[in-house]
């Protein structure tokens, strides 16, 4: 099902996770194209005019992020390649390093040298153990080419990888969180700034990215900035995997030149093929469980960056959640609240209190016991977490509730006065209710 005009093009060519399988679809050309060939600074300046963004959620312009790292400081500089992957709705990352784990490291070994940085970490979701063994694997048979360890390709650079498996806990994806796991202590965020770029692993300059975000790393500096923007529109450069899930006839992730129309990924046979028995879509989610939801009225909405912020929603880390006609949404939002109340790490009140709230406000409303009051209630606890909270899954746990009244105020209000479900018409008892 895998297709796609650059991480997708030959992701299933035969052996590809192997070395030979990747060289024979290019691979390690860019690095020998770039190693003691182009200079560090072009590298950077190469990935600034591709365009490109971090595709972990935040769609920060990579070459800039990476231009933050101070070129004389005496300390050693880390690449850590954020493979956490734990926003619920999106599965690219593990498709990319199951399929293509030499990838990675090209990508990884390249943002390492431009940035002056001989050590690169990947950090693994605990869920990911699998592969681990498959990043390893590939990382012996590069090191025992010559592509990775001491003096790669007799170019005088050298470069280690080592992976890390984490526990399994939504936080390690912010990256400070990530780099407290990394060095051994609880994963919770650290304050910024400073950033991660000055004062990241060990305090020590740090580039934190994605897996995605690294892998098009080695087609730029092969290909150029230009070839690049080939794809996409001119904020939002190149292509992007969306994982599509909810009740299409065909899910999965596919590879889409940015700006294509959301209608088009759900419904073309090339990509989703349209709802599956019948239904139809009641609301999307583009981005990933974390940001507002948009109603099917929008689904003419370009998939990138700016298009999707002019309708209040983000690109995310690029998970399409579809949600059909039979589906409640209170109910829906209960259960993304759920999951945002269990990854809370507790640190700050507004987040940890705060998620609490919506969940047993938005169960009450489910089962039949919602007041009144309730749902502006609901949008102020959720008003008092977004922008108040000490990192972002404070904003990742409001803006559910704040899109979803937005766009189906009128169902929770059916919940409540009614105490029934407009969709599926359930009448709850209200001794069901526990808060
Ligand atoms: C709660 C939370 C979870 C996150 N999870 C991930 C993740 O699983 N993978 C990821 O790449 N970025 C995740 N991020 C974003 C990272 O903090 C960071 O922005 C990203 O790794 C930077 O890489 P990029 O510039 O290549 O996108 C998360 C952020 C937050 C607030
Ligand atoms: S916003 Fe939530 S996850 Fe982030 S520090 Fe506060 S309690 Fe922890």
């Amino acid at each position: 099902m895998s297709n796609g005009p650059l991480l997708f093009k030959d992701i299933d060519a035969p052996g590809l996770t192997g070395l030979d399988g990747y060289r024979r679809q290019g691979g390690y050309e860019a690095l020998a194209a770039t190693l003691g060939k182009k200079s560090p600074e072009e590298c950077i300046e190469i990935v600034k005019a591709s365009g490109l963004r971090g595709r972990g959620g935040a769609g920060f312009p990579t070459g800039l992020k990476w231009s933050f790292v101070p070129k004389n400081s005496p300390k050693p500089k880390y690449i850590v390649c954020n493979a956490d992957e734990s926003e619920p709705g999106t599965f690219k990352d593990r498709e990319l390093m199951e399929k293509n784990p030499h990838l990675l490291i090209e990508g990884i070994v390249l943002a390492g040298y431009a940035i002056g940085s001989a050590t690169g970490y990947i950090y693994l979701r605990g869920e990911f153990a699998h592969l681990r063994d498959t990043l390893d694997r590939a990382i012996a048979e590069a090191r025992a080419a010559g592509l990775l360890g001491e003096n790669i390709l007799g170019s005088g650079f050298g470069y280690q990888i080592h992976t890390h498996l984490g526990a399994g806990a939504y936080i390690c994806g912010e990256e400070t969180a990530l780099l407290s796991s990394l060095e051994g202590y609880r994963g919770q965020p650290r304050l910024k700034p400073p950033f991660p770029a000055v004062e990241g692993l060990y305090a020590s300059p740090t580039v934190v990215n994605n897996v995605e975000t690294l892998m098009n790393v080695p087609h730029i500096l092969k290909n150029g900035a230009q070839w690049y923007r080939q794809w996409g529109t001119e904020k939002s450069a190149g292509t992007k995997i969306m994982s599509l899930s909810g009740p299409v006839k065909r899910p999965g992730n596919y590879e889409i030149p940015l700006g294509l129309p959301l209608r088009t990924l759900i419904e073309s046979p090339e990509y989703g093929g349209g709802m599956r028995d019948g239904m139809k879509v009641k609301a999307i989610i583009p981005g990933g469980s974390s940001v507002p939801m948009m109603p099917a009225s929008q689904i003419d909405t370009h998939l990138d960056y700016e298009s999707l912020n002019a309708v209040g929603t983000f690109l995310g880390s690029g998970g399409v959640i579809v949600i059909d006609d039979q589906t409640c949404i209170v109910d829906a939002l209960w259960n993304i609240s759920r999951f945002y109340r269990h990854e809370s790490c507790g640190k700050c009140t507004p987040c940890r209190e705060g998620t609490y709230w919506m969940v047993e406000i938005l169960e009450r409303i489910e089962k039949g016991g919602g007041r009144e009051t309730d749902i502006d209630v609901l949008l102020d606890v959720a008003g008092n977490v977004f922008g108040k909270s000490f990192c972002a899954l404070g904003d990742a746990a409001a803006m559910p509730v704040q899109g979803a009244i937005k766009h189906f105020r009128a169902e929770f209000e059916h919940h409540v006065r009614n105490k029934s479900c407009l969709v599926n018409r359930r009448r709850h008892s209200v001794s069901e209710v526990t808060a």
